[in-house]
């Protein structure tokens, strides 16, 4: 087991929608400090209790909160943000619903948002109203009331079933 003591940096790569870093860290530094370090800073900070969800992220294929997470934990993990959605400047079909039933307002808790409704319809691909809300509510957000969020995702997993948007 090695150990890293507590004035030592420890060396860890992330793969971040699809590229690969090197960087060394603190063992106390949060996995969303060093994302946002390393120019991912589409993953915000809302909160230091671990409740609003701003800074969601998929961490080898799960929804986490990246303030929740020790950056040396996360060695060797492939991490997906809101930015490695879209594809050669195509908004993915979650953006594209996000937009269109105007499931935003200052948009800082969208990416952590997004992330978790890609979580969501991977897990769950056709949610109920219900299932929806209980899906996002560990997302918080300030502006919208919620309402264009849950028709927005309702309205991604239709766009989601159909052929022109192949699930990811
Ligand atoms: S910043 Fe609020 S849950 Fe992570
Ligand atoms: S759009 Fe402002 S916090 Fe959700």
């Amino acid at each position: 087991m090695k150990i890293i003591e507590k004035d030592q940096k420890a060396k860890i790569t992330l793969k971040v929608n699809g590229e690969v870093h090197e960087v060394e860290v603190e063992p106390r530094r949060l996995l969303v400090h060093v994302l946002r370090d390393l120019g991912y800073t589409d993953v915000h900070i809302g909160c230091d209790t671990s409740n609003c969800g701003a800074c969601t992220v998929i961490m080898n294929g799960r929804s986490v909160k990246s303030c929740t997470v020790l950056a040396v934990e996360a060695d060797g993990a492939d991490i997906l943000t809101v930015e490695g959605l879209s594809k050669d400047g195509k908004l993915h079909p979650i953006q594209e619903a996000f937009w269109d039933n105007h499931g935003l307002q200052c948009g800082y808790c969208t990416p952590g948002m997004i992330m978790e409704a890609y979580w969501l319809l991977k897990e769950n691909p056709n949610p109920s109203e219900e299932e929806i809300r209980e899906g996002i509510s560990g997302n918080l957000c300030r502006c919208t009331g919620y309402q264009n969020i849950v028709k927005a995702i309702k309205d991604a997993s239709l766009r989601l079933s159909q052929k022109e948007y192949p699930r990811q």
